[in-house]
Formats: C-alpha cells, sequence, structure tokens
C-alpha cells in the first residue's frame, strides 16, 4: 500500500486486512508500539519519528524480515508504510522471492486534504481508533467508539507534517515509478469518502489478481 502520510493507508489497509482475513503489517505501527514498550529500537526510532524523519533502512528492513516471517503472514499480508525507499523496495523483492506477487496499490491524494487530514486527526488512547477532531467525537469530545481520550500523534504537528510530505516527496514518491511498469501495479483516487476507495482498492485488486501474472 503506497501513499503519502494521510492517504488513508492505514484506514484501507485495516479494512482489507479483515476482509481477507489476512495480517496488517503496519512499520509505523511497530515503530509506535517499540517506542511504547520502550525497547532497544523504539528508543532509537522516538527522535527520528517525532521529526518526521525516516528510520534507517537497515533497522526497518530487519523489522519487516522478522515480521514476515511469522506463520500469521505465510497466506499474505497486506504492508502499510513499507517500502519507503527504493532500498526497501529493493529489499522487499528479495523477501517476496517463492511468494505470490507483490500487488502494489499507490493511493493518491491531494497535499492540501493530507495536511487537512492530519492536522485534525486524533487517535483513541484506549482503542486506537482514527478520530477527526470536530466530527468523530462525542458531546465531552472523547472517542465516539469507546469513549476513551483522544490525543494527537506527536507527528501530526503542523510543522512535522510538512518535514514528513517533504521527506515522501523526496524518498518514497520515487517508488510509484519504480512500481509503475509492472503489470502488479495500481493507483487509486483517495480523495473520496473511504467506502469508496476501499471499493476502488478491491477492484483494482481483483484485476490484478484475474489478470495472472509472473511478479
Ligand atoms: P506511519 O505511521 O506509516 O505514518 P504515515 O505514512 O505518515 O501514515 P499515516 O498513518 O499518517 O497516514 P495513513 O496514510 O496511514 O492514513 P490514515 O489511514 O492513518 O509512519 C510514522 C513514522 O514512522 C514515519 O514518519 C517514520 O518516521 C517511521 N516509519 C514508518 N515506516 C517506516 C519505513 N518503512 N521506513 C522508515 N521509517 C518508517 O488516515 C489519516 C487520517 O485521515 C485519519 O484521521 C483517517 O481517519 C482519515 N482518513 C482516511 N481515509 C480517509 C478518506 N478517504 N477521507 C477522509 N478522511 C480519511
Amino acid at each position: 500500500m503506497l501513499g503519502a502520510p494521510g492517504a488513508g493507508k492505514g484506514t484501507q489497509a485495516e479494512r482489507l486486512a479483515r476482509a481477507l482475513r489476512i495480517p496488517k503489517i503496519s512499520t509505523g505501527d511497530i515503530l509506535r508500539e517499540a517506542v511504547h514498550t520502550g525497547t532497544e529500537i523504539g528508543r532509537r526510532a522516538k527522535a527520528i519519528m517525532d521529526r518526521g524523519e525516516l528510520v534507517s533502512d537497515e533497522v526497518i528492513i530487519g523489522v519487516v524480515r522478522e515480521r514476515l516471517a511469522k506463520p500469521d503472514a505465510a497466506g499474505g499480508f497486506i504492508l502499510d508504510g513499507f517500502p519507503r525507499t527504493v532500498a526497501q523496495a529493493a529489499a522487499l523483492d528479495g523477501l517476496m522471492n517463492g511468494h505470490d506477487p507483490l500487488i502494489v496499490v499507490d493511493i493518491a491524494v491531494p497535499e492540501a486534504e493530507l495536511v487537512r487530514r492530519l492536522s485534525s486527526r486524533r487517535v483513541c488512547e484506549n482503542c486506537g481508533a482514527n478520530a477527526e477532531v470536530d466530527s468523530d467525537v462525542d458531546d465531552a469530545g472523547r472517542c465516539l467508539r469507546c469513549g476513551g481520550r483522544l490525543k494527537q500523534r506527536d507527528d501530526d504537528k503542523e510543522s512535522v507534517i510538512l518535514e514528513r510530505l517533504k521527506i515522501y516527496r523526496r524518498d518514497t514518491e520515487p517508488l510509484v515509478d519504480y512500481y509503475r511498469t509492472r503489470p502488479t501495479f495500481r493507483a487509486v483516487n483517495g480523495a473520496q469518502p473511504a467506502e469508496r476507495v476501499a471499493a476502488d482498492l478491491a477492484a483494482a485488486i481483483d484485476a490484478v489478481a484475474t489478470t495472472g501474472t509472473n511478479r
């Protein structure tokens, strides 16, 4: 799942993983969990993430290699937030050797909408749900799903959002060209309601799966 910060990768990956009954593997979630539990990787990643920069390819590739080796990934998986650099994409090609083809979908959203989504996002401290600050909250300003307290992600502050978008354009957007010529690549319009994006995404994946390909 490719896309800029705020494109909806996590939202769509979660839906798709539930529908296909395969795990969603989000490098952002794995790193945030590592920060939360205070592991060595988490301690090193925290400052980098707070600045909106990328954790080193070496560390991230190691994290993903380890995660993909777990038994629940044997029947397929959805990657959210990885790869993010050409070096990570090359490593993923190596990891995919002997597996089904990698289907790559780019979720495209204009920059002004990305900034709007990220600056208005809050995350429930209890259940982890995303909430939009003015609409997805109860009368007390708490999570609609569970009543938990909502918090802004440290990297959703405006200056960090702009840095994340700059780094996306420099390091991650080139991946669209890296994958574009493959028969397993599709792009979907992410600037529509999440249900519509999900339908387009499912259609794109079906189209790739039914066409059949060897890469
Ligand atoms: P990560 O957690 O991956 O952050 P990101 O890519 O910046 O993605 P986001 O979670 O902000 O956005 P998203 O596209 O998932 O959108 P979402 O569905 O949440 O990474 C965080 C950091 O970890 C990185 O900056 C880096 O430091 C490090 N890191 C992670 N992976 C790495 C890697 N591979 N290499 C190196 N470093 C790495 O939606 C956003 C908001 O929009 C939500 O509020 C949602 O409800 C809303 N929304 C979603 N869809 C729609 C829609 N269709 N319409 C309206 N609103 C919508």
